[in-house]
């Protein structure tokens, strides 16, 4: 028996108990004739005491020789503690240790393993192994735990069946470029890691299965941000006769019980707001609702004046700062800096301070006199002692600015609290988007979503305004899941390629498969999948994923712990079929 107890469950009422106990060496203090040494495990830290009085001269001296981080097994008595620290739970006894065994010794960690360390992110990653013996990243892992039991938990007393898909299959399009895998036994042909499970799950409901779901890992090979790693995991979901309603109210319950249950917050029913809507007042589809500061379209106010800039833009649009009345001078250049910035974009920016006295001071009292900036108060919502930023130029693209101002302006003043939670649902999203650079049309969430039937007579005209029946989850600013109700016909499903710009070959190539099952009675069905890694991340008060994967890849998509991707061998390249030419 390597240990009778763990390092955190030891207390007064152990006192003269014999135990057994192993662990990692935190720290020792070696005082001459007194030393002591802080066991730590995954479930906490106890105190050992090595006493020249009263323990065995052999051991005595072992003790002295033990490093920062080795492995050891101990036995010894509880005893009551001298200098107690009530801020552990073992913070009242003590072990005087009897017996001392070296498991294993260990070389010094290349940083402190402690909750603040010394070591940046790169060598921690690189040795992960040692990261994750620190608090933060061990509790996000055993946090991430929680929430996925709690999410097999909840779905399976809903009788949801948890099922398996395969990895190596065929391009899934979710928008990514694709992992492929050389196969051996077929020349010249490759799998493709799967970006979702889309299409298995559609089988699924065609299987009959009614209610599917899965923790199941995704691969996109695209551009790493925070919030994203070129593997992750989805919660995946599907059910079959159900419409939007039954999907928005099942996964809205998911979410409310994942709050509940992780950080103890009731939240009212979701509010659901329009794509068209988040995008007129947050110029965003994934707002973040736990502030104000909506936008205030100003065209009628702003336009047919004297300033040509706003009388040449498609909108102009602000949005009142509250409590900003009073930014300097200084304060206020600093901003418009900032979203001139490339990353940002914008050209410019006006604005207009609320007095206390009701009186308004502008960048451009020139061309607008205090009738017309109180109706931008008035439209954005300003109250005396706020400031009003406006911008202007192409809607798209203005949108996108002031979104990006109003976030920097919430963390700024520190309205983004990570311990409130704003959950809500975009709803409507528009079945395609244009891509500039090609001129073609997209599918906006994937190819398997149902426009809405009303809509459907638009796609030869206005393919742009066909709104699907298609839903974001969103939760602080991030889109925590998303979604739709799915074509289940195989006309239906041929003209959405078509659409897209697919031959019917192509097509068929491609997805054949898929429209074969739904000539084989598939029911109406529809789902979601959430990212899990997003999901827990933001449960947890953070945004970057990376803190809640146990060993994530960096920017550049390497795992530099094992130091992969990698070459391979000649023989092996040769065996799989392929020649690599790096010039
Ligand atoms: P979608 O592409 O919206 O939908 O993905 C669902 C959710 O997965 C998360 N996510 C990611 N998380 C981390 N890293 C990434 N690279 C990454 N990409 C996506 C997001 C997102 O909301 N098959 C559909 C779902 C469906 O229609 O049922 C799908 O995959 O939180």
């Amino acid at each position: 028996m390597y240990r009778s107890h763990n390092c955190g469950e030891l207390n007064a009422s152990n006192i003269n108990t014999e135990v057994t106990l192993a662990g990692w060496v935190q720290k020792s203090r070696d005082k001459g004739f007194m030393n002591w040494v802080d066991l730590r495990d995954r479930y906490g830290i106890t105190q050992l005491i090595f006493d020249e009085s009263r323990t065995d001269k052999t051991v005595f001296e072992l003790a002295k020789t033990l490093g920062r981080e080795f492995v050891i097994q101990v036995k010894g008595t509880v005893i009551e503690r001298e200098a107690k620290n009530k801020n552990i739970p073992t913070g009242e006894i003590e072990i005087l240790v009897s017996e001392l065994n070296i498991l294993n010794a260990a070389l010094t960690p290349p940083f402190t393993i402690e909750d603040e360390t010394d070591g940046g992110e790169d060598i921690r990653m690189k040795y992960r192994y040692l990261d994750i013996r620190r608090n933060p990243v061990k509790n996000s892992l055993l946090f991430r735990h929680k929430v996925a039991m709690e999410v097999r938990k909840y779905l399976s007393d809903l009788d949801f069946c948890e099922v398996e898909t395969p990895y190596l299959i065929k391009s899934t399009p979710e928008g990514a470029r694709d992992f492929v895998v050389p196969s051996r036994m077929n020349e010249g042909q490759f799998y493709a890691l799967p970006q979702s499970p889309q299409t298995f799950k559609q089988l699924l409901m065609v299987g009959g299965m009614d209610k599917y779901f899965q923790i199941v890992k995704c691969f996109r090979d695209e551009d790493l941000r925070a919030d994203r790693q070129p593997e992750f995991t989805q919660i995946d979901c599907e059910m079959a006769f159900v419409e939007q309603e039954d999907i928005l109210n099942v996964f809205e319950g998911l979410t409310r019980h994942l709050l509940k249950e992780i950080k103890g917050i009731e939240v009212d029913k979701f509010p659901r707001i329009t794509y068209e809507y988040a995008m007129k007042t947050y110029g965003n589809d994934k707002p973040d609702i736990r502030f104000g500061m909506e936008f205030g379209e100003l065209n009628e106010f702003a336009q047919h004046k004297d300033f040509p800039v706003f009388n040449a833009a498609e909108l102009v649009v602000g949005i009142a700062v509250p409590g900003a009345g009073n930014y300097t001078r200084k304060e206020i250049d600093g901003l418009i800096d900032w979203v001139k910035r490339p990353q940002v974009g914008a050209s410019g920016m006006v604005y207009a301070k609320c007095n206390d006295d009701g009186t308004f001071k502008s960048s451009v009292d020139k061309f607008y006199d205090q009738d017309d900036l109180g109706q931008w108060a008035k439209i954005t919502g300003a109250k005396p002692g706020d400031m009003i930023f406006v911008l202007s130029g192409p809607a798209n693209k203005t949108r996108a600015q002031l979104s990006a101002l109003r976030m920097e302006l919430a963390t700024r003043l520190g309205l983004r609290n990570p311990e409130e939670f704003a959950p809500l649902w975009v709803v409507d999203f528009p079945l395609l988007e244009l891509d500039e650079e090609s001129g073609r049309y997209h599918a906006m969430h994937h190819p398997f979503t149902s426009p809405k039937p009303e809509d459907m007579q638009l796609l030869e005209t206005e393919p742009g305004k066909v709104r699907a029946n298609a839903y974001d989850m969103v939760l602080n600013g991030n889109e925590i899941g998303g979604g739709s109700i799915r074509i289940h016909d195989k006309a239906t499903q041929q003209l959405m390629f078509k659409y897209l710009g697919f031959t019917e070959e192509e097509a068929k190539a491609q997805f054949g498969f898929l429209m074969d099952a739904f000539q084989f009675g598939a029911p109406p069905h529809g789902g979601l999948a959430f990212g899990l890694d997003r999901l827990v991340a933001i449960l947890g008060g953070q945004e970057t994923i990376r803190d809640f994967i146990a060993f994530p890849k960096n920017n550049s998509g390497r795992d530099v712990m094992i130091d992969a991707p990698a070459t391979i061998d000649d023989a092996q390249l040769k065996e799989l079929h392929i020649k690599v030419d790096i010039q």
